[in-house]
């Protein structure tokens, strides 16, 4: 199989983790006959700093002749003080709604290697843990109307959260066909006691739930829904929501799983181009110090194996070198037990190249 992999390792720890991930790839390409080949491009403050745009035009015409997508990370302090239309998450943003990528997937499942480093008690876990979260994109507050500006002398600002029922529906229709292929769960999350974007989800969500008989639907409030997931998170199969609440909620059902640095997401629309990422940021306190976790961005590699290559088996051998590394005891800053030894980055990734 011939593919083109175009690759954005963006700001922060990003390039760091996306070497060990396109090694990995390599690796895979080498072992099992294929040839891919890769095309790096700037995204975020790197592509501030070098084309005065988080999100250059042959970017996104390179991302839209890829066969796949593989983003590190984008962001940083550096650029904290930017115009808002300038800052390096404007350039993911845009990225996201220049390739129509209205369903992100974020899988959360804990590696038994891992239940340890999981804050939550070992009763809890051991119900067992793999859920997914079923992201809205390229919608809503993110994307909706905004205003900065001082009425009557007091400095006002408002977001709008805005859906209607073709963007809802959409996604609802990922969820129940991933649910059924999985526990035939969804469960959606939302604010319907306050929102009235929440109360058209609700109704939206239920139409589609009709073509989907094998798939039960559950509905939760938002803030229910985050006391549920560190309290009894086996209950969780497919977890359905917008941009905000799902933001939030993945960064949350990730420290279940033993740290946020082991996440990766892919996210799919209606072209052919999916994008790849860890759900991490760009965590610039560790840039370029070895340190950063390199399992989720591996991890993305995986599912671009799998959803955008269709190579079910490579992607399984990646994901069990990943599981091999940890059981053998690799633990990168973000996973050791205090006082136990550390792994770099590139040591985790050795041992991933080393298993495949
Ligand atoms: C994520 C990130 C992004 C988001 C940021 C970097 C814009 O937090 O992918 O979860 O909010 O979507
Ligand atoms: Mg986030």
């Amino acid at each position: 199989m011939q593919a083109k992999i175009v690759l954005l390792p963006g700001d922060g720890i990003g390039p760091e983790i996306m070497e060990q991930a396109v090694r990995v790839l390599k690796r895979v390409a080498e072992r099992c006959g294929h040839t891919f080949s890769f095309q790096t491009e700037a995204i975020g403050g790197t592509a501030i700093d070098t084309f005065g745009d988080p999100l250059p035009e042959h970017t996104l015409d390179a991302c839209k002749h890829a066969d796949a997508v593989l983003l590190g990370a984008v962001g940083g302090p550096k650029w904290d003080d930017t115009a808002p239309a300038l800052r390096p998450e404007k350039g993911l943003l845009r990225l996201r709604k220049g390739l129509g990528l209205y369903a992100n997937l974020r899988p959360v499942t804990v590696y038994p290697a891992l239940s340890a480093a999981s804050p939550l008690k070992q009763e809890i876990l051991s119900e067992g843990l793999d859920l997914i979260v079923c992201r809205e994109l390229i919608g809503g507050i993110y994307f909706g109307q905004r205003e900065t500006k001082t009425v009557d002398g007091i400095r006002t600002a408002y977001d709008v959260e805005s859906y209607n029922e073709t963007e809802i529906a959409r996604i609802a229709e990922q969820a129940f066909q991933l649910a059924e292929k999985r526990r035939r769960h969804v469960t959606l999350v939302d604010k319907a006691n306050v929102l009235d974007s929440s109360k058209l989800w609700r109704t939206v969500t239920k139409e589609v739930q009709k073509e989907h008989p094998s798939v039960t639907l559950e509905t939760m409030y938002v803030d229910n829904c985050a006391m549920q997931l560190v309290r009894n998170p086996a209950r969780f199969d497919v977890l359905l929501t917008n941009n905000l609440f799902g933001d939030i909620l993945s960064d949350e059902a990730s420290m279940i799983a033993g740290s946020i640095g082991m996440l990766p997401s892919v996210s799919l629309g209606e072209e052919q181009v999916h994008l790849y990422e860890p759900i991490h940021g760009s965590a610039p306190d560790i840039a370029g110090e070895n340190k950063a976790n390199p399992c989720g961005m591996i991890l993305s590699a995986a599912l671009l194996l799998r959803h955008s290559l269709g190579l079910e088996e490579e992607a399984v051998r990646v994901e069990k070198a990943v599981e091999a590394a940890l059981e053998k005891g690799l633990r990168t800053a973000d996973l050791a037990a205090p006082g136990a030894s550390i792994a770099s980055c590139t040591t985790m990734g050795d041992a991933v190249y080393a298993g495949i």
